[in-house]
């Protein structure tokens, strides 16, 4: 059995992959609140510090980099300084760390997620995993970059703090295609298995809804009723949400309605 690190195992993508390998892997956390699955070797640490990377990649064959650190993503909702600044403490400097001590270890596989059109997308969160990418592709670690689109729990999350007020502002024309992390799951699983893969084929939802169509689903199904104020946005802005689609790439299966239904608001 090969032994796996799982960085960002406690998050909603993380544990997806966690439950997945553990039938087929020696499973390893590193984490800064271990869990308490017998079945996971729990590392602590922090990527943003260094702490117990070396211990957590020692004796690893494969990495599984999930970990990071989005403040919008935390909270739910963007400020004006998601437009200027992201902290590169996780993304950057934890990236260029475990690559690092993987190699010193001797790690034959680094398989990093990240998300689709970073390479494009000028928000600085975006920029942050474009440079952590970087970082992957130039290192001395056989790598995989997988790259998948918006996950469910992420929009489910930003809509819910958006209905607090009474009415919803939102370019409602804008397209996303939203993922199950656990359908993503699956397909990263499947490329750990089949080994280093450089820039993997994109991965997003099996459809492309605009915002409105994604709000209107998400009233019904969750019974809201907030009035919604179609925020006109520039042609540039559309055509950059189209940059975080992949329409011709890989495909999960559950609709956002279907992830809806088997999923409380958190
Ligand atoms: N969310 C999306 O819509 C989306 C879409 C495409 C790709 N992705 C990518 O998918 C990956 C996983 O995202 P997710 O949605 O699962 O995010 P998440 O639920 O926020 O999980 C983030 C994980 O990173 C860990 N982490 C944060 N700071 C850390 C530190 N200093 N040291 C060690 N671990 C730290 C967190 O641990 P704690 O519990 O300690 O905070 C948590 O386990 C990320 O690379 C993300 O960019 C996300």
């Amino acid at each position: 059995m090969e032994t796996v690190l799982v960085t960002g195992g406690t998050g909603h993508l993380g544990r997806d992959v966690v439950a997945r390998l553990k039938p087929t892997h020696r499973v390893r956390v590193l984490a800064r609140s271990p869990g308490s699955d017998p079945d996971v070797e729990w590392i602590r640490g922090d990527l943003a510090t260094g702490e117990g990377i070396a211990a957590a990649v020692s004796g690893a064959q494969i990495v599984v980099h999930a970990a990071t650190l989005s403040p919008a993503a935390k909270r739910g909702y963007l400020l004006p300084t998601d437009f200027w600044r992201s902290p590169p403490e996780v993304d950057v400097d934890g990236t260029r760390r475990l690559l690092e001590a993987a190699d010193r270890a001797g790690v034959g596989h680094f398989a990093y997620v990240s998300i689709v059109g970073v390479d494009r997308a000028r928000v600085p969160y975006m920029q942050v995993k474009h440079t952590a990418e970087e970082l992957v592709r130039t290192g001395k670690v056989p790598w995989s970059i997988l790259r998948a689109t918006q996950f469910h729990w992420l929009t489910d999350r930003m809509l819910g703090k958006a209905a607090r007020l009474p009415v919803v502002l939102l370019p409602t024309e804008l397209r996303t295609q939203p993922a199950d992390s656990g359908d993503f799951a699956d397909h990263l699983v499947q490329r750990v298995a089949d080994g280093p893969g450089g820039q993997c084929t994109d991965f997003g939802g099996p459809e492309v809804l605009t915002l409105g169509e994604l709000l209107a689903q998400w009233q019904r199904i969750r019974g809201r009723r907030r009035r919604v104020l179609r925020v006109p946005v520039p042609s540039a802005v559309e055509r950059a949400a189209r940059d975080l689609t992949c329409p011709h790439g890989n495909r999960g299966t559950v609709t956002w309605a279907d992830w809806l239904r088997t999923h409380p608001p958190e």
